[in-house]
């Protein structure tokens, strides 16, 4: 049986790259594997957080997943903080990460870029606690978008470095699940960078929350080129700000992208631009207002996390203790 296992940082608003990219993904999988989504709250913290405005980052978090389709009875859904095995796993799993290694992660690299202060053991560690939450599921598959695929990697190495340690197999090696067309959302002001929660720039995104005003909006600002929308998909390669409109539409609509160019081929970008923000409009909206509605009442989401928090503690608990018990260390009773 496949178990799946992934989450996502409870930092600022979602965006279309995080929707697109993984949470649409989520909901397809509950009906035919069992499915753990965590908020990566102790993700959260190798930046500086807001007590008061973290804790209520994570319900925002989990009523995104839900409005998106996690349906809560099938999937089981916590804050990562909730359940100690994944802290207590990651000190194991850091005796077999290679510091070269982290050094060289994307993420690492671009939050300490800024400064060397910034250079913390918590940043440094961020991929080998993702690979804790993943390993202490024994979950198979990881449903992520492309940027994440160098952390999968590492949590496949550190689980096979593991498994060599103590003769053991013990930990499956994970794969990656990048599916759709937009595995890569690209900023809407430079279509050589990703849509990230970080950019400084909110024109740059498209906010799970915003509303058909500021959708049209953003999407009137994006950039684009002068040229019409081409035939083929080689053509889109040297027009990357093209290029992520159409896998934008294509991943809303379902469709594939050479499909889209079939339908839309010879358009001006406006009258594309148009079309582009009545999907998005429609396939958001219903998403926005139920997040919405979910929230009026976060005493529910709040019983949800504690409910999610049981259930995984139960499988995480009982898969640490076989840990130690490979490893040779002493759990309580
Ligand atoms: P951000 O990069 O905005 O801080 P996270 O790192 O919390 O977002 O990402 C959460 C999930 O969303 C991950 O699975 C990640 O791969 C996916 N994701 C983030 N940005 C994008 C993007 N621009 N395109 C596709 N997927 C993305
Ligand atoms: N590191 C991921 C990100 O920045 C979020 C994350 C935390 C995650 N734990 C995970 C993703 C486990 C997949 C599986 O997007």
């Amino acid at each position: 049986m496949s178990r799946i296992l992934s989450g996502m940082q409870p930092t600022g608003n979602l965006h279309l790259g995080n929707y697109l990219g993984a949470l649409k993904n989520w909901a397809g999988m509950q009906y035919s594997h069992e499915c753990f989504y965590c908020v990566a709250d102790l993700h959260a913290i190798t930046v500086p957080q807001d007590p008061q405005k973290l804790r209520q980052a994570v319900r925002e978090t989990a009523a995104a997943y839900i409005a998106a389709g996690i349906d809560t009875k099938k999937s089981t859904l916590f804050a990562q903080s909730a359940v100690p095995a994944h802290a207590e796993l990651i000190w194991v799993l850091a005796t077999f990460a290679p510091l070269g290694c982290l050094i060289l992660m994307t993420q690492f690299k671009d939050k300490t870029a800024k400064s060397r202060d910034l250079e913390l053991l918590g940043l440094y560690a961020y991929p080998v606690l993702m690979a804790a939450d993943i390993l202490i599921y024994k979950a198979t598959h990881v449903p992520v978008g492309e940027d994440q695929k160098q952390h999968l990697e590492l949590t496949r190495d550190v689980a096979g470095a593991f498994n060599r340690q103590y003769s053991v197999e013990y930990f499956p090696l994970p794969e990656p699940v990048i599916l759709g067309e937009a595995a890569r959302v690209m900023s809407l002001r430079d279509g050589t960078k990703k849509m990230s929660k970080s950019d400084e720039s909110d024109y740059s995104r498209i906010n799970l929350t915003d509303d058909a005003d500021a959708i049209a909006l953003k999407f009137r600002k994006a950039r684009t080129d002068a040229a019409p929308l081409p035939h083929t998909l080689k053509e889109l390669e040297t027009r990357p700000e093209a290029d992520n409109l159409v896998t934008i539409y294509a991943a809303l609509a379902d469709q594939a992208r050479k499909d889209v160019l079939t339908a839309h081929s010879g358009s001006q970008f406006s009258g594309f631009k148009k079309e582009l923000t009545d999907l998005a409009v429609s396939r958001l909206a219903p998403i926005t207002e139920k997040m919405r509605h979910l929230l009026q009442d976060p005493t529910e989401i709040d019983r949800i996390l504690v409910r999610g928090a049981d259930t995984a503690n139960a499988l995480a608990g009982q898969h640490m203790r076989e840990i130690k018990d490979i490893v040779g260390l002493w759990s309580g009773k």
